[in-house]
This record gives C-alpha cells, structure tokens and sequence, in this order.
C-alpha cells in the first residue's frame, strides 16, 4: 500500500520513547527520513540521523543522483511510478502538537541514461505548497521545499501529486520542531497559516551553510542558508567581521550568530542596495530582514540611515540599526507583509544623503492558508468503501480525499460546506476534471472500472451522498441495508453488477430518491411497496434483468406470504391431491381398457356387452377395496364411469 503509516507506527513508538527523554531536556521534536535507504544513515559531518523507510512499500527504492550540493549526502531515494497512483504520502504518526519545520529534498534516479526530470507537486496536511518548475536541477536552492506549519493531530502527512510529468522522486523528509510563535509577523499569523520558504539568504557569505554548520540554535529548524556575494550591480561590497554579535539568538527565531557576522554594504558609485527575485503573482509574503552594524567605519547612531522599499513602496523608513539595535554588532530584525501582484519581488535599500546602505540576510515567506480537511467520519468511511472495493492505485485514494483542491481523490465529487469550514463527499460518481487538463488523464469515475468487491454497511457515514453510481462493475453481495439511511440519496445507480439478495426495504425512506438503476443484477424477493408507489411520481427506476423481482406494475406479482403452517398443509394437501390422481388416472385407464374389451365384443354382435361392462366394473372395484387403501378413489369411480 501507498500509504505508508501502518508500518511507520512501529519506528515511531521507538521515537516517542526518543521524545520523552528529549522533551525533558527541552530539545525539538526531530524526525529525519533517508527515503528508500535500507538502514538508518548517519551523514558528515554533524553525525545527523536519519531513519531508513525500507520496510515501507509504497512506491520504489532506488539509487540516487543528487542534483545539487546543497543536497543532505544521501544516497538513495523513493520514487512513485504512475503505476503507484497519482497521489503518494509518508503519514507519519505520534507527532507531538507543535509548530514544525517540514522539509522535502528531491533526487533524480541514479538509472544510467536517466534524463526524465520530474515535476510534481508537494502538499503538506492537505495544503498544496510547492510544485517543481522546469530547470530545478540547475538552481542549487530549488531541490528543496520547506514549509512552517502547525501538526496538531498527532500527525504529519507528506504527498506527492503526480501530474504527468515524471515520476515524483524523494531524497529526504524532515519534520523539525520550532518555537510555537516562530516567525509570528502580526494578527493575521495564526495556526491556520502555513509559511513556505521563498527565500533565504545570508548576504555577503560565500558559502551555503546549514544552522548546524553556522553553531545555531536547535529550536531554529535547521534553516539553509544561500550565499549571496553580491546583488548584482558590482557595486556593493562584502564585509565580514569575527566579532561577537549580541541579540542574535533571541527567541522565537533564534538566529545563529554568524548570520550576523557578514553582510553586503552599498558604496559611493551605487548607493542604493536592491534585491529583487522572481515570485508567483497576487500572493501575499512575509519579508524578514536583518541587520547588524559590522562596519568598522560606522562608529555610531545617526551615521548610516536608510529606508526600505519593496516593489517601490516604503516599508520603513528611516532605519539606523546602530540606533534600533541599542550597539554595533548587535542583531536587527525587521519584518513586513505585502501583497505581490506582479512576478517580481523587489527590496531595495535607500540610503540617506552620506550614508550607505547594510544588509546581513534576507528571508522571505510566501503566506499560504491551510486547507480544511474533509470530515474524518467521511475519510474513514472512504477508506473503508476502499479496502471493500479493493480499489486499484490509480485512483489515487492516498491522503485527504478532498484537499489539495487540484488533486481530490477521483471517483469522490467533494464540497466545501462554508459554515462548518469542512470538505465532504456529496457524490461517488464523476470527477469534474479541473480546468488544469495535464491531471485529466489520471481521473475516472466509479462507474466501468472493473471493480470487485462488495459495498461496505459503513458506506452511510457518507451522509451527504447525493448520487452513487457504480454501474458496470462487478460488485456483489448485498445492497446494504444503510444505504437508507443516507438521507439525501437522488440517484442510486448500482446496475449491471453482481448485487443479489433482496431489495432493502429502508430504500423506501429514501425521499428524494429520483434515479433508481438496480437492472442486470441477481436481485430477487419483493420490490418495497414504498418504491413501487413512487414510480407513480415521475421517478425513474429501472428493476429490469434481474434473478426475480416481483410485487410493482411491470413485475410479477409475488406469491402470497406464507406462515410456516401455512406450507406445511399445503404441502400435505399437495401430495393427498397428487395420490388422488394417480388413482383416477389408473381407474380411468382400466375402465377405458373394459369399453375396449366390451367394443371388441359388441363388434361380434353380442347384445348384452354393456351389462358385461357392468360386471367387470364391479370386480374390479371389490378389488380395490380389498386392497384397502384406496377407498375415496374406489367409491368416487362409479360416478366417474357413469
Ligand atoms: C545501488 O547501488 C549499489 C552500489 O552502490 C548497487 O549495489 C545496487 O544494486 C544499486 N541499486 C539499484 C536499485 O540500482
Ligand atoms: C514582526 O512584525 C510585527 C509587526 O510588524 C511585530 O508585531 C512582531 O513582533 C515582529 N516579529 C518579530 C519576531 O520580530
Ligand atoms: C493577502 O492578504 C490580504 C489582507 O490580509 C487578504 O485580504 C488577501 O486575501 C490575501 N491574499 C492571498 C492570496 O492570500
Ligand atoms: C452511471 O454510469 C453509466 C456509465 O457507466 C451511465 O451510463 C449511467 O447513465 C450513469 N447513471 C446515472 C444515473 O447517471
Ligand atoms: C449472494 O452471493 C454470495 C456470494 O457472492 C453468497 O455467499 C450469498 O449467500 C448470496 N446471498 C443470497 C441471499 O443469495
């Protein structure tokens, strides 16, 4: 199976264990995952652990390329094949309630002559909160996602969507706690926000480094930071200093000192510092900026005074970080939202007549809004109708069943119920294909699919079902007697399957029931007298090809019920009826023979042949009555010869 908790249960009972002991010692909850390899990895040169997922059976192991030096140094991957189905997830169990740093590196197959780059996207707990642009294996920093979000039911669940382009390939999972307000940014941040790392620099720093690299902090999520020597204009100037910065491992984020200790300065010829990067348009971003006075030529307050714009709009104003941050080499941190309507983000730093421009890193958030995840009453319901079904993999029926919006579950038609803020299922039938037609080849409906199986009793958990078709399968079984229950059931269409039994008679109460298809099945037993009644109203059933329905117009009637005493006279009366003509039938054939004989004789001209009749007829009744146990037939053949 695809999905992959059943057997992450078991190394997650050893790590809660793990947890336990390091929640005393106030540590992070950590999780690391080597996807495919076959035992547990330590990687240089932090000594970092990281689980093997071997035992776990979705999707293939295999060797891996890793395309970026950034990469953790693993060295082997999962991938998913489309034979595994669109949708794949790591569900990973026991996850303490908490603010997380999840992280996702990609691979590329280590086959030889391997070129098909694959482009997928990645949700998170429902959210979809990357997809892999072409070139990723180019840009160093794109062989990653990573995203802060809040787990608070005691789980996390990672999937990969298929669309089209490849096969998804995952080189690690890493689940990594960090402080509950990390990177709080004003009353709109709330656990129903996801952040996802656009951006993050450390500016006028050569080399790409890890927290850990950088001596930082635990509860900072392991943050990567990309080396930026310069914003491109050639006029800027890397400084760098080994002095101590003060305030830099502040809580909630907990920045590693060295991100302070280098940074890019403006000079005479240019100025003005600006950054600019390529985002997704008419999305809002969280913008974090760093500062800290690490110039030797900038000795107090008032002598470096900048304003902060981004795309062109002043941010703030004004910014002495000798000033704001109470010394040099002291930690600054500013933060901002805004709206990006275009595809670029641009900060641009600019400074007051004299003075230059400083900046020490850059972070930059896209802010997502966490789905709502469908009824769990309605997911559990939907796995089970799965495992009834034995529904092959291609329906994708891994993670939630209605989020992300661009990859539901197919053959579920799901609606977002506004005042509840839940998804649920209001139809087993046809998927909508989304405007996006790359997906479309990977959607169907129930109906046609070759399906087995039998219909689970637990199929009324749906109980905003409004249409069910399963027709032309080979479904058999009962119709169960729940389905009922599912109040507003309009079209039921279970025909041309295997059903038999007989029709529950709870589908009688279904009141808005419009379309009823149960033809070209081995239904038998009485039609209930409540559907028969609503044929009369316009609805459209369709009872025909069946093993013997009866008791509607256009069935047979059904015979009459019957107590059990009822069957036993009958029967009695039955066989008492059946002897009788047997005994007639031979009376009848004797006497026949007699006026045979008789006629013969008459033929010869006898006069008296029917007094000879007579007699015979008499013989052969004393016959019978001495054999005793033929009386009523005895007595009744005079009146039948006569
Ligand atoms: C992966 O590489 C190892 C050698 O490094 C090799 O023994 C193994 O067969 C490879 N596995 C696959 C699936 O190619
Ligand atoms: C980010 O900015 C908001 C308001 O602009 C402020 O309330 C918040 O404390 C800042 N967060 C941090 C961690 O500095
Ligand atoms: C961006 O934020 C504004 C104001 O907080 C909000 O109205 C808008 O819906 C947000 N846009 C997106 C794409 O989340
Ligand atoms: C159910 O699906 C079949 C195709 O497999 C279609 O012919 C039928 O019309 C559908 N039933 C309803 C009620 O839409
Ligand atoms: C229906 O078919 C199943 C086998 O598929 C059989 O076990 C069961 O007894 C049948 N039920 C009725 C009522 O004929």
């Amino acid at each position: 199976m695809t999905i992959l908790a059943l057997t992450l249960y078991c190394a997650f009972f050893f790590f809660s264990v793990t947890y336990y002991i390091s929640t005393l010692a106030t540590a992070p909850w950590v999780m690391r995952i080597s996807c495919g390899a076959r035992l547990d990895v330590h990687t240089a040169p932090t000594n970092t652990f990281w689980y093997k997922d071997f035992a776990y059976t979705g999707g293939i192991p295999a060797n891996a390329t890793r395309p970026s030096y950034i990469s953790p140094p693993l060295k082997t991957l999962r991938y998913f094949p489309l034979s595994s189905g669109p949708n794949n997830c790591y569900n990973i169990n026991r996850v303490p309630k908490g603010h997380y740093a999840v992280r996702v590196f990609f691979g590329l197959e280590g086959r030889p002559n391997f070129d098909n780059v694959p482009l997928f996207d990645i949700s998170i707990e429902g959210t979809q909160i990357f997809s892999l642009k072409s070139g990723w294996t180019n840009q160093d920093d794109q062989v990653f996602t990573e995203a802060l979000v809040f787990l608070t039911d005691g789980k996390a669940s990672i999937c990969f969507h298929s669309t089209g382009h490849g096969d998804p390939a995952i080189l690690s999972i890493e689940i990594l706690q960090v402080d509950d307000r990390a990177y709080y940014f004003g009353p709109a941040w709330s656990q129903g926000i996801i952040l996802r790392t656009a951006a993050r620099l450390s500016c006028g720093n050569g080399k790409p480094k890890f927290d850990v690299d950088y001596s930082g902090d635990h509860w900072g999520g392991d943050r990567f930071w990309s080396p930026i020597k310069t914003f491109g204009q050639g006029s800027d100037l890397a400084r760098s200093t080994e002095s101590g910065i003060k305030k830099a491992s502040n809580t909630p984020n907990f920045y590693p000192e060295a991100l302070y200790q280098t940074a890019l300065v403006s000079t005479d010829t240019q100025p003005d510092l600006a950054y600019t990067m390529d985002v997704d348009p008419n999305r809002n971003y969280s913008i974090w900026l760093h500062f800290a006075e690490i110039d030797s030529s900038v000795t107090a307050a008032g002598q470096r005074v900048f304003d902060i714009l981004i795309n062109g709009n002043v941010a703030f104003e004004e910014v002495d970080v000798v000033k704001m941050s109470g010394d040099r080499y002291a930690a600054l941190v500013l933060n901002t939202t805004v709206t990006v309507s275009g595809r670029t983000l641009m900060i641009s730093l600019h400074p007051k007549e004299g003075s230059h421009a400083i900046i020490n890193a850059i972070e930059v958030f896209e802010i997502l809004t966490a789905e709502s995840k469908t009824l769990l009453e309605e997911v559990s319901a939907l796995q089970s109708l799965k495992n009834a079904l034995s529904l092959p993999l291609r329906f994708g029926w891994n993670g939630d069943p209605c989020v992300p919006p661009q990859h539901p579950w197919s053959g579920a038609d799901c609606h977002f119920d506004k005042t509840s803020s839940k998804w649920f299922i209001d139809g087993l039938c046809q998927y909508e294909p989304s405007l996006n037609m790359a997906y479309f080849f990977m959607v169907s409906a129930l109906d046609k699919q070759g399906l087995r199986g039998f219909l689970p009793n637990d199929i009324s958990r749906l109980r905003h079902l409004q249409s069910i078709n399963l027709s032309d399968n080979s479904v058999r079984g009962a119709i169960p007697l729940s389905i009922g229950a599912i109040p507003g059931l309009v079209v039921l269409d279970l025909s041309y399957n295997s059903f038999n039994g007989s029709i529950p008679e709870s589908l009688g109460q279904l009141t808005s029931l419009r379309r009823l298809n149960l033809n070209g099945n081995s239904l038998s037993g009485r039609v209930p007298a409540a559907l028969g009644g609503r044929l009369l109203h316009g609805a459209s059933f369709n009872f025909t090809d069946n093993a013997g329905l009866c008791g509607i117009p256009g069935l047979p009637t059904c015979g009459p019920h019957l107590s059990a005493g009822a069957k036993i006279g009958i029967g009695f009366g039955a066989s008492v009826g059946f002897l009788l003509m047997v005994v007639c039938s031979m009376c009848w054939w004797k006497r026949r023979q007699n006026i045979l004989r008789a006629q013969q004789i008459s033929a010869r001209g006898a006069p008296y042949a029917k007094a000879r009749t007579q007699l015979s007829h008499d013989i052969q009744m004393t016959r019978h009555y001495n054999q005793g146990n033929a009386r009523t037939a005895a007595e009744n053949g005079p009146s039948l010869l006569s």
